[in-house]
């Protein structure tokens, strides 16, 4: 069996299915990993570093030719997607809500596609799961990033020259992004509030330290599978209410409120925004789903009367080498779900729930 990767497009995408230290892995089942030229020469992995440990390098045309299974961040270019052949496999992140009609014409060519983030939330799947992987270290990335912007100390300093108080900073959405925004924040000296439609959060908040928000008389907004629900107008004015009063002494929000397969809610208004205090940073980690606050533009950095707000297509690309060697240990921990080890075969068992609700038809 053959698993191949090719170079992503790099104006957007700096992360690598493969790293060097996954092939032995591979390689332990058996499998040979063939790769573009170059592939992740921008990361400091150089081919020659990917031949050691094992890999073979190609032309694009022939990793693409040759493998039994791709796999990619993104999905393929069109041009790449006209050369895939029956019964091989892709696999990434090919987001299907907007990537239907491709992938519904590759499927017809009975070409198996496999998008990691429909895998469901269940224990068996925690290793291959990529949402969280990505989202743990955006979180922090985002709380770094936010702090090198504002102008004033993080944690309480006593001096003889006098006290500099603690950067107050609010998360909304407490899911994996938010609790290690959470805890990051907190690693560094900031006073940090939450908030979260998932009344579930609020014990994960306080356990790392945080101070929840609780909407009074809210009903809980969760989902069977652990997600959010669409906020009623009458959750979205007391939250409205609720986040207005807080940031008047809020230095730093951290937004990272999604709802999976529709645009990210709306939290921040123009009006709420005009509460913060001059000299405060938000970042959006929601920018690229249509942002939580209002005045969020993607991959810029916003002035608005002295207060920043930041937001990137991909903040991951900002730490590619971490996201991708969690990423890549995502995806290897797929392949070898897939793989039926006796047969020597990728074998579609479609009454395996990890199978069934990443392929994509
Ligand atoms: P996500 O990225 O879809 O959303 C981020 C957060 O935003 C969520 O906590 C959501 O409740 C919150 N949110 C949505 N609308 C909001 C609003 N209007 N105001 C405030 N907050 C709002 O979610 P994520 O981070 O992927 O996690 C979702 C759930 O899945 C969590 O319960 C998490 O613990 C769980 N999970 C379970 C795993 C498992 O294997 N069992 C693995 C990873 C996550």
């Amino acid at each position: 069996m053959i698993v191949g990767s090719i170079s992503e497009n790099l104006s957007q995408e700096q992360r690598v299915s493969v790293t060097p230290d996954i092939i032995k892995k591979y390689k332990s089942l058996g499998f040979e990993i063939h790769l573009s030229k170059n592939y992740g020469l921008h990361l400091g992995f150089t081919d020659q570093l990917y031949e050691n440990e094992g890999a073979k390098i190609f032309s694009s045309d022939d990793v693409i030719s040759n493998s039994d299974a791709i796999l990619q961040l993104n999905i393929l270019s069109d041009e790449n997607l006209k050369k895939l052949k029956k019964n091989q496999n892709l696999i990434g992140v090919l987001n299907p809500y907007i990537n239907e009609k491709k992938l519904k014409e590759i499927a017809l060519k009975d070409i198996n596609c496999f998008s990691l983030e429909l895998l469901p939330r269940i224990t068996r799947a925690q290793s291959m799961d990529i949402l969280s992987s990505q989202a743990n270290l955006a979180g922090y990335k985002a709380v770094v990033d936010s702090f090198s912007y504002f102008q004033k100390a993080i944690p309480m300093m006593m001096t003889a020259a006098g006290t500099i108080s603690a950067a107050k900073v609010l998360v909304v959405g407490a899911g994996v992004a938010g609790l290690q925004a959470i805890a990051t924040a907190k690693r560094m000296g900031a006073i940090v509030f939450a908030t979260d439609v998932r009344l579930a959060s609020k014990e994960q908040v306080e356990s790392l330290g945080g101070k929840f928000l609780v909407v009074e008389g809210a009903e809980n907004l969760e989902t069977k599978g652990g997600y959010a629900k669409e906020a009623s107008d009458d959750f979205k004015n007391k939250q409205e209410g609720l986040i207005k009063e807080t940031l008047k002494k809020i230095d730093i929000v951290i937004c990272t409120a999604l709802i999976p397969g529709k645009k990210a809610p709306l939290i921040l208004k123009k009006d709420m925004i005009d509460e913060l205090p001059i000299g405060s940073v938000i970042y959006d980690l929601a920018a690229s789903q249509g942002g939580n606050s209002e005045l969020t533009k993607v991959d810029e950095i916003v002035d608005y009367n002295g207060v920043k707000i930041m937001g990137e297509a991909n903040i991951l690309n900002k730490l590619p080498i971490s996201a991708s060697n969690l990423y890549s240990k995502n995806i290897f921990n797929f392949i070898n779900n897939l793989y039926d080890k006796d047969n020597k075969v990728f074998k579609i068992n479609l009454e395996d729930e990890i199978i069934k609700k990443t392929m994509v038809k």
